[in-house]
């Protein structure tokens, strides 16, 4: 148990360390932490609450959507119409852009609203990522050409895992701290601050069952990984696939280690799975913030100006060392 008294986020978002946020922020950031309270306390009800299974509807993505992606995304939207902070929200779940009604504030917000998915009906852990952009434009309406920033331009950006424990993880650029929810007080206390990525890592995240389809520099990695102490790599490699980003990135904050879903030829114009705005960038942001790295093979993905909402991109993240030589093998091949 804590011997001292433990900070609340409040708390920590009054402190010295996120001096650089303005007050709309600080308090954008606890609205968000009390909509992942909500649906947090509906994966806990699950079928009690009448949240899991498919909703039987489609998202922009070709994806069936879960009850639980559509109560998250519900939650979110009508958590942050009216606080007069944002501009206008995007969503995984979204085809378009949602400006906000008046009043209009100077931040953008983009969520994936229900990370894992596949995970929701086998009660593994599932999360809540987001991103929060500054509006630049002088226009009077937003548009979707707004949202259309690249990563390195975040004010902030974070995930809510709910897992074991829920917990948020966060940054405004100061480094990375994780907060668990008192489930009691309903409210998130500091209990990771300034979390590091070990450079080094012997255990390694991919989806095994794609790997006939990956480009060559991946195959020859994981290859690699997989001979083991007797192979180039003269270690044995420890391997983790959990299917909810969330998750995979959280252990990597933790423990480190290297995540990938990377380009495959299955679908050559299509650059990765995962969605570049609020699911690679944000976490991105994060893995660069605690000490490691992350590319799509050939450039950082925080450099990548997107050219839509919901384009996709290759993502290899996590143990700078790892990223690096993955980077290099690419550049290489
Ligand atoms: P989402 O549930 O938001 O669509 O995202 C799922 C993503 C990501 O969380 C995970 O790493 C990956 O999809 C899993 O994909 P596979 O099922 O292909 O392994
Ligand atoms: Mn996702
Ligand atoms: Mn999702």
């Amino acid at each position: 148990m804590p011997s001292s008294q433990p900070t609340s986020l409040h708390e920590c978002l009054k402190s010295t360390k996120y001096a650089g946020i303005d007050q709309d922020l600080s308090l954008l950031i606890e609205d968000l932490a009390a909509s992942c309270i909500s649906i947090s306390q509906a994966v806990q009800q699950g079928a009690l609450a009448n949240i899991l299974g498919s909703a039987g509807t489609g998202n922009v993505q070709g994806e069936t959507q879960q009850k639980l992606d559509i109560y998250a995304n519900d939650v979110l939207l009508n958590a942050h119409s009216h606080t007069g902070r944002l501009a206008a929200m995007a969503s995984e779940e979204m085809e378009h852009i949602y400006p906000v009604p008046n009043p209009v504030g100077k931040y953008l917000l983009l969520f994936d609203p229900l990370d894992g998915s596949s995970n929701i009906d086998v009660n593994v852990s599932i999360g809540t990522i987001f991103s929060i952009l500054k509006n630049s434009s002088s226009a009077s309406t937003v548009s979707e050409a707004d949202f259309l920033q690249s990563g390195s331009r975040q004010v902030a950006a974070g995930y809510v895992l709910y897992g074991p424990q829920t917990i948020l993880v966060l940054t405004v650029g100061a480094g990375v701290d994780m907060f668990t929810l008192d489930q009691q007080k309903n409210q998130f206390f500091l209990s990771n601050e300034n979390v590091q990525i070990p450079k080094d890592t012997k255990e390694f995240a991919i989806n095994m069952s794609n790997m006939r389809h990956w480009a060559p520099p991946v195959v020859r990695y994981v290859n690699e990984c997989l001979s083991g102490s007797t192979g180039v790599r003269n270690k044995d490699f420890n391997m983790r696939w959990i299917a909810s980003m969330v998750a995979d990135v959280h252990r990597i904050l933790i423990r480190g280690g290297v995540f990938m879903y990377p380009w495959d030829q299955r679908e050559p114009n299509k650059p990765g799975k995962l969605r570049l705005l609020y699911e690679a960038n944000p976490m991105s942001f994060l893995v660069e913030q605690a000490g490691g790295a992350s590319c799509n093979g050939e450039v950082r993905i925080l450099d990548i100006q997107p050219s839509q909402l919901h384009e996709r991109v290759s993502v290899i993240l996590g143990s700078k060392n790892e990223v690096d030589l993955i980077m290099k093998y690419h550049k290489t091949n």
